[in-house]
């Protein structure tokens, strides 16, 4: 269910678009822009959270906040990485797959050390994706522990803190420089366009259209 946003009605502000900051921010202005949407003011070097882009007012928010702020009706619309959403589970229109932001979703382990999972009494899994981690466990029969971490998850084999890693990779770069290899993919991830029920409503026109314009340039 979308929320209520406790803000002017939606009527009188602008649309609200939350993006993540981080590496697809630059990809979003780009799609956007080819679409009609003229977001540069985003890219800006500044500590400015909202920017006003014509009919659009942009929020730059942590990659995880996306969906909550569009759940709750705060923002209408969102750019969210597939693998957020999943882990999140919030219910949200997803209407558009904007091709960027392509990675995967890996299991990994230390090169030089294989985990025989037989073997293992205590399998330790660490994971910025805990749900998403525990469904796979799940789907594969295996029973573990696991450790949520916020960020530099390879680190969690190198030091003892765990035997595996779910996280995502795109370059393979990470896991390169950190003497880990992938064992199993749990699944591919890519950035969605996320719009709040209410808004779809309230906004159909302005949403309609966004849509059909990006949709020509996805
Ligand atoms: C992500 C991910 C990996 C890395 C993979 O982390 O969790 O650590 O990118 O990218 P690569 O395959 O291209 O090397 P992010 O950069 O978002 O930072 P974090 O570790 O702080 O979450």
């Amino acid at each position: 269910m979308g929320g209520k946003a406790r803000r002017e009605p939606r009527a009188e502000r602008p649309l609200v678009l939350a993006l993540p900051k981080g590496r697809i921010l630059e990809e979003s202005v780009a799609i956007f822009d080819k679409a009609g949407y003229d977001l540069s003011p985003v890219l800006k070097k500044s500590r400015k959270l909202v920017r006003d882009c014509g009919p659009l007012q942009v929020w730059i928010l942590r990659s995880s906040d996306v969906p909550t702020y569009v759940h709750h009706g705060a923002a209408d619309v969102g750019v969210v990485g597939s693998d957020v959403l999943l882990e999140q589970a919030f219910d949200l229109y997803e209407p558009l797959d904007l091709g960027i932001g392509r990675c995967q979703m890996i299991v990994a382990e230390r090169a030089d050390a294989p985990v025989d999972e037989n073997a293992a009494a205590h399998l330790r899994v660490a994971s910025k994706y805990p749900g998403i981690t525990r469904r796979y466990l799940e789907r594969r029969g295996l029973s573990a522990e696991i450790i949520k971490l916020s960020g530099s998850v390879e680190l969690g084999p190198l030091t003892g803190l765990s035997d595996r890693i779910v996280d995502i990779t795109e370059t393979g770069e990470t896991l390169k420089q950190n003497g880990l290899r992938i064992i199993d993919q749990v699944m591919e991830i890519s950035t969605r366009l996320v719009v709040n029920h209410a808004s779809l409503k309230l906004r159909a026109r302005e949403i309609s259209s966004l849509l059909e314009r990006l949709a020509e340039h996805v």
